[in-house]
């Protein structure tokens, strides 16, 4: 089967079949989740916390995340492998243009960054350069030390408003999908059939165009902490726990 563009991404939305995303992080697990036919993988910086173990998303160096795309990309994933702009790397235009075409050297395929309206200068430029594009709106996690927290997105007016804004400026700026994040399942379906790019989301209910989780969380390989809206589809620390346990009662 043919390789995965931004475009088929986009397609998806258009027939109506729902996507799948994960995250992966490295070699074997961009490679499994490969083979199993996911469409759009995100090396994101959810790195940080899963991976790294680092507190939240803010600690995450653009070398960290070049370290880990490249690994990705030596799976040569058939999936459209998506690379998140680390937090501080796209405060001005030549600073997005600069990391973006930096993530696209390690080997990401598209890059992803936090915000609508407030960074339609840096989308319009690096899609301009070539450079697939994915929003993300709603919680946004490199913000969260200002939010003081991951807080649901949608409740009140005036953020169901701002949420419909941004959608528009990254639709007008070229993105092909976005990433919703904590939002209400209602404005995520007004919001949904309010653009003609695919939505994308994450613990925002059942009306976007598709969902996308932290693998790590599905296979319940963090197992300390588990987001609300996950239902892990596999206990993989505690399967690992017997695994050694068994092997070192073997010896
Ligand atoms: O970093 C990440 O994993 C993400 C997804 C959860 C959307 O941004
Ligand atoms: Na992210």
């Amino acid at each position: 089967a043919d390789k995965i563009t931004a475009k088929d991404i986009r397609a998806m939305k258009q027939r109506g079949e729902k996507i799948a995303a994960l995250t992966a992080y490295d070699f074997p697990m961009t490679r499994l989740l490969d083979e199993s036919g996911i469409p759009l993988l995100l090396v994101g910086d959810s790195l940080g916390m899963v991976v790294l173990g680092y507190s939240d998303t803010t600690l995450v160096t653009m070398e960290e995340m070049e370290h880990h795309v490249r690994a990705a990309a030596r799976a040569k994933p058939r999936a459209l492998l998506v690379a998140d702009l680390p937090f501080k790397s796209y405060e001005t235009v030549e600073d997005a243009l600069q990391s973006a075409r930096r993530l696209m050297l390690a080997g990401a395929e598209a890059v992803k960054a936090e915000g609508g309206h407030s960074i339609e200068k840096q989308v319009r430029a690096i899609v301009a350069d070539g450079i697939p594009f994915l929003g993300h709106l709603g919680m946004l996690p490199q913000h969260v030390r200002e939010e003081g927290g991951y807080h649901i997105k949608g409740k009140i007016e005036a953020e169901r408003q701002s949420l419909l804004a941004d959608a528009q400026s990254l639709v007008e700026a070229g993105a092909f999908g976005i990433v919703l994040e904590l939002v209400t399942k209602t404005v995520a379906g007004e919001l949904t059939r309010s653009v003609p790019i695919p939505t994308i989301g994450i613990g925002s209910g059942s009306e976007c165009d598709g969902q996308i989780l932290v693998t790590h969380d599905l296979v319940g390989m963090f197992p300390w902490f588990t987001p609300r809206f996950v239902t892990p589809r596999m206990n993989g620390a505690e399967q690992m726990r017997a695994a050694v346990q068994d092997w070192k009662k073997s010896l």
